[in-house]
Parts: C-alpha cells; sequence; structure tokens
C-alpha cells in the first residue's frame, strides 16, 4: 500500500480509492470498497483488473520480460531443468543440491498410477481427443487420493502437488498410447523427467527407445516454458475452482479443460492444423489476407498475445530449440516447416503485424519443435498442460495458503426488467 490515492467523483460524491504497489509492474487501484458505494466496475475479459496479489510470476508484456520468483525466463530455460523449475515455482526458491534430489525421489517415487485408471483409459473412444482423456482421468485421480485431499492441510497440499506433477507425462503419454492400441508403457525411473516422458511415448516392451539427450532436452525446454504465466485463463480458472474448496485434482481438471480452446493452450495445435491448411508457400498471401480482412474471422494461429506487444520471450527461447532440433534431425527442408519459416517471415515484416505488435507467439514455435519431434499434433495441448501443471499447483496453493475469499464476479444486467409470467394459450 502506498498513501497515493485515485479520486473516482460520482454525481459530486468523491470516493478514496487506495493505490496498491508491488515489486514490479503498474500500480493497483483497489476498487474493493466500490460495492459498498453501490458500483461495480465493468471490465470484460479482466484486461484491466488484478484478480490476487501473487509472488510467483511477473511479466512486463511491452518490454518482453518473463520472471519466475524473480528469475529471467531464458535464464532457467538454458541453465535449468524442469524438475528444478518446479520447485522454484513451488516453494519460492531455487533447491540446494540436497533438496534437488530430495525432491526428484519424491517425483519418482510416484510416477506410476494405480493400475485400476487404465480402466478409465480403455472406456474411451480409441479416437477420443487425448485432452478428454486427461481432463477425465486427472479428475477421476480424486477418487483415489481420499488420504489428502484435506486442502487446509499443508502436507496434503504438498503429497497432491508431487503426485500430480510425476503422474501428468504418464497420464500424458497413456492418452496417446491408448489412442494408438499400442501397450501402455511403465515410467523408468531410471530416466529423467523428460526422458521418461518420450520413453513412455515411443518404447515398447519389446523394444526400448534410445532417447537422443539434444530430443529430451527440447521436450525439457519446453515444459519449463510452459510452467508458469501468471493469471492466464486456464491458471485463473483453478484459482477460481480452488477458491470454492474444490479439491486439488478437481481444480486442475478445470484447468485443463480451460486450457483446450484454441485462444489458449489449443493454439499449438491449431498452428499445425494451419500450416497443413495453407499447403503451400505459395497460399501464403491468401492466407495473410484473410487473417488481416476485418470480415473473416480467421487469425494467423501462433501470433499475438494478450500480455506481450513484444517478442514472447519464451518465443525466443524457443525458436532457438527449434532450430537446434531442426539440425539434429535434418528436417531444414520438411514442407510445413518451411511454410512456418516463410510465414514467421512476412508477419514479421507485414505492416499490418507490426503495426498490431502481433509477434509469433510460444505456441508457434513450440508446435514447430513437437512437430520435428514426430508428436501427434493431438497431443500439443497435452503437452502444454503437463507442463503448465506446477504452475496451476503453484498459484492454487499460494491462494489457499494465504487468507482468500470465493471468486465471485458480478455483472451488469442488460436483460428483461421484471415482467409477469404469462400463460402459454395467452402468448
Ligand atoms: N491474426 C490476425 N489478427 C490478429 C491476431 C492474429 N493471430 N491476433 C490479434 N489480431 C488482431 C485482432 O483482430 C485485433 O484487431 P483490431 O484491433 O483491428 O480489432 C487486434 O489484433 C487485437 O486483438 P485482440 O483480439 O483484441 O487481442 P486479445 O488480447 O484479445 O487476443 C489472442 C490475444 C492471443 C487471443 C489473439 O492474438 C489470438 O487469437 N491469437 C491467435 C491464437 C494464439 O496464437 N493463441 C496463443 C496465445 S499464446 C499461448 C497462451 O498463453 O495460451
Amino acid at each position: 500500500m502506498t498513501d497515493k490515492k485515485a479520486y473516482l467523483s460520482i454525481d459530486g460524491e468523491t470516493i478514496d480509492l487506495p493505490i496498491l504497489t508491488g515489486t514490479l509492474g503498474p500500480d493497483v487501484i483497489d476498487v474493493q470498497g466500490l460495492t459498498a458505494k453501490g458500483f461495480f466496475t465493468f471490465d470484460p475479459g479482466f484486461v484491466s483488473t488484478a484478480s490476487c496479489e501473487s509472488e510467483i510470476t511477473f511479466i512486463d508484456g511491452e518490454k518482453g520480460i518473463l520472471l519466475h520468483r524473480g528469475y529471467p525466463i531464458d535464464q532457467l530455460a538454458m541453465k535449468s531443468d524442469y524438475l528444478e523449475v518446479s520447485y522454484l515455482l513451488l516453494y519460492g526458491e531455487l533447491p540446494s543440491q540436497e533438496d534437488k534430489a530430495l525432491f526428484e525421489t519424491k517425483i519418482k517415487n510416484h510416477t506410476m498410477l494405480h493400475e485400476q485408471l487404465n480402466d478409465f483409459f480403455t472406456g474411451f473412444r480409441r479416437d477420443a481427443h487425448p485432452m478428454a482423456i486427461m481432463c477425465g482421468v486427472v479428475g477421476a485421480l480424486s477418487a483415489f487420493y481420499h488420504d489428502s485431499l484435506d486442502i487446509s492441510n499443508a502436507e496434503h497440499r504438498e503429497i497432491s502437488a508431487i503426485r500430480l506433477i510425476a503422474k501428468m507425462p504418464t497420464i500424458a503419454a497413456m492418452s496417446y498410447r491408448y489412442s494408438t492400441g499400442l501397450p501402455f508403457m511403465y515410467p523408468d525411473n531410471t530416466l529423467d523427467y523428460s526422458s521418461n516422458f518420450l520413453h513412455m511415448m515411443y518404447s515398447t516392451p519389446c523394444e526400448q527407445k534410445e532417447i537422443s539427450p539434444t530430443l529430451a532436452r527440447a521436450m525439457d525446454r519446453i515444459f519449463i516454458l510452459h510452467a508458469d504465466h501468471e493469471q492466464n485463463a486456464s491458471t485463473s480458472t483453478v484459482r477460481l475452482a480452488g477458491s470454492t474448496g474444490a479439491n486439488p485434482f478437481a481444480c486442475i481438471a478445470s484447468g485443463i479443460a480451460a486450457l483446450w480452446g484454441p485462444s489458449h493452450g489449443g493454439a499449438n495445435e491449431a498452428v499445425l492444423d494451419m500450416l497443413a491448411e495453407i499447403g503451400d508457400v505459395k497460399h501464403i498471401d491468401k492466407f495473410i489476407a484473410r487473417a488481416k480482412d476485418k470480415n473473416d474471422p480467421f487469425r494467423l494461429m501462433g501470433f499475438g498475445h494478450r500480455v506481450y506487444k513484444n517478442f514472447d520471450p519464451r518465443a525466443k527461447v524457443m525458436k532457438q530449440t527449434a532450430d537446434e532440433v531442426l539440425a539434429e534431425l535434418g528436417l531444414e527442408d520438411d514442407p510445413l516447416l518451411k511454410i512456418a519459416k516463410r510465414l514467421e517471415q512476412i508477419a514479421l515484416e507485414d505492416d499490418y503485424f507490426v503495426q498490431k505488435k502481433l509477434y509469433p507467439n510460444v505456441d508457434f514455435y513450440s508446435g514447430i519443435i513437437l512437430k520435428a519431434l514426430n508428436i501427434p499434433t493431438n497431443m500439443f495441448t497435452v503437452i502444454f498442460a503437463t507442463g503448465r501443471t506446477v504452475g496451476w499447483l503453484a498459484h492454487w496453493h499460494e491462494m489457499i495458503s494465504s487468507p482468500y475469499r470465493i471468486g465471485r464476479p458480478r455483472q451488469l444486467y442488460t436483460g428483461a426488467a421484471q415482467r409477469d409470467y404469462v400463460e402459454t394459450d395467452k402468448r
């Protein structure tokens, strides 16, 4: 809180509104007192609304800055690994060597699923979208862990977080394996988090897949770069669900559902669908023209961001990783990737995109990397969800650890005024 105040004048009455100051970022006008004066604020899409206080992640969209617990994302992506970043997000500090080893062991102890959960997978159609499966299976976990659902108990919250981080790659890989008819692979706890995920995706009981360190590193970076992003739609959904006292598995399932949409996590899948629809470099101009046409709902998927009006700092690292992966796999001449490269170049130079500050976002490049890794397109958002789980958990835990109220937005009602019911024969 500062001594600064904002003053709102309505019909001759002045209302004082305190101004709150954070460590970084713009000051925030505290409008909580307005309800008592008979007013709500109106902010569709929460463009101007801070819904909570948080110490986890800071974004400056104008400057293209993203910090987790103060550490720049590019440093974390290049020097750290996903489980270390998970520890940082959950506990607030980078772990000592001992703490890191202990955290990794705890995660490894929980990578397997309850055997009965296999029946949930087989209950789905083979062509079910893996996000639908993941959403259902994660929600179902709450039926398996009655021993740790007391959200007011810090130990219960921690064990639930560990279980979720550990089991998400297993659930993700099983969703894929089920769709292909291949047998489920158990986790291999001798492998690191990301290599183990690739193992569960691609090994078979007859043949152990050799995991290239470059590709495992790329996978790990994808997890790191998706680990958290402040109060985005899915995280806000998790907080809102959590504010009702719902259990963590139910809350994370709600986050997965919110992430699925093409304006959010579904964009990486939409990028590849769009590249396939464009089909050839010679059609790009037509699609660029459609993206610029106000009467056409088509948008260039993987471009633009609600917060970043500069290059998304995650996209910078992702672009570098994409280049490394394409070089290792010798895929520079892949036709879809050629379209992607050309699209990126045009959008970075075209007036429409430059003036509206529509830069390629993280999903543009992650889509390209995942395609190069031979990951099926419908798994892209599942991988985003796997990486984001720790961010959702960190925000959920932060909220529950301090006094909080149920989230309950209000509205500007524009429907019919009160009227009397009319009998059917008189309508
Ligand atoms: N292609 C063409 N025009 C666009 C695009 C695009 N991808 N994105 C925004 N615009 C235009 C939009 O038409 C509008 O123009 P005008 O001012 O003339 O009406 C202007 O740019 C501002 O757009 P907006 O819809 O007000 O911006 P927003 O902050 O509400 O939406 C967004 C952000 C990410 C939903 C949007 O840019 C978009 O739909 N992008 C494509 C989907 C995508 O890649 N999403 C992934 C986001 S990154 C991953 C994540 O964090 O989830």
